[in-house]
């Protein structure tokens, strides 16, 4: 049965202009020379992700979409549609990160119908569930990860079109990370969890489910060493080439 290989994926958020390219340039060029055991995905605002296309080429490199919307097109001024983003190149598309559920109150049932129309586009959905401090500190965690599991992911989900990113909100943007312990039971559970999702524990045992928030090159490998963690979701310290290189040599 096919394995997947672990996935370092880079979500730049709402960072980014042409002249970040220059960034894109010089992760290629650190990789031109080495075979690390995980794939590499990029996940530029849409505005980036034609231009940043082109600059990739037929590198290894593979790219994403920070969301999208759950229609296929229509009166939805400021929304971005899978199709759009599969039609450009894309592989995957992140839905229901913190930032989206907080700013613009994503559900999960809103992020379930976005996670559809990815598969219905052909994409990789990248779903993302953590919880908060007070319900970590309210002993919550395991359940709040089930919930988001249970409400979050459509029908269909499979280990070929599904990844999960455990991304706990305290440890985004903080500096903070959770033991390896915390992070070893986060994803346990989730993959337990996930057997009702994917059709038994066989499907769930394949499915990539990636650790976020805070990774950075000093404890990349760390964190990507913890069991049933498969790769990395990385904010700031995918934006420079440098920094995003270091948490790639992780799997080198
Ligand atoms: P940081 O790596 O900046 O903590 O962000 C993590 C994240 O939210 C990735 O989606």
């Amino acid at each position: 049965m096919h394995t997947f290989p672990p996935l370092v994926a880079g979500n730049w958020k709402m960072n980014g202009t042409l002249a970040s390219l220059a960034e894109v340039d010089a992760l290629m060029e650190k990789l031109s020379g080495v075979d690390p055991a995980c794939d590499v995905m990029i996940c530029p605002p849409f505005t980036l992700i034609h231009p940043m296309a082109r600059t990739l080429g037929d590198s290894r490199i593979a790219l994403g979409g920070q969301d999208c919307h759950w229609e296929v097109s229509g009166a939805h001024t400021g929304d971005i549609a899978a199709e759009m983003i599969a039609d450009l190149g894309g592989a995957a598309v992140i839905v229901g990160h913190s930032e989206r559920r907080t700013d613009h109150g994503e559900t999960d049932e809103i992020v379930r119908k976005k996670a559809a129309a990815a598969h219905r586009a052909g994409l990789v959905a990248i779903i993302c569930i953590g919880e908060t401090i007070d319900e970590r500190k309210a002993g919550r965690t395991l359940e709040v990860l089930s919930t988001q599991i249970a409400g979050s992911l459509p029908e269909g989900c499979d280990a070929a079109n599904t990844i999960i990113a455990y991304e706990p909100v305290w440890a985004i943007g903080t500096g903070l990370t959770p033991t390896t312990d915390e992070v070893a039971e986060a994803h346990a559970h989730i993959r337990k969890e996930l057997a009702a999702k994917v059709g038994g524990e066989d499907e769930a045992s394949r499915v990539r489910i990636l650790y976020g928030g805070s990774v950075k090159p000093n404890n990349a490998k760390e964190l990507m060493g913890v069991e049933n963690v498969n790769g990395a979701l990385v904010g700031g310290a995918s934006l420079k080439a440098d920094d995003f290189f270091g948490i790639i040599s992780a799997y080198l």
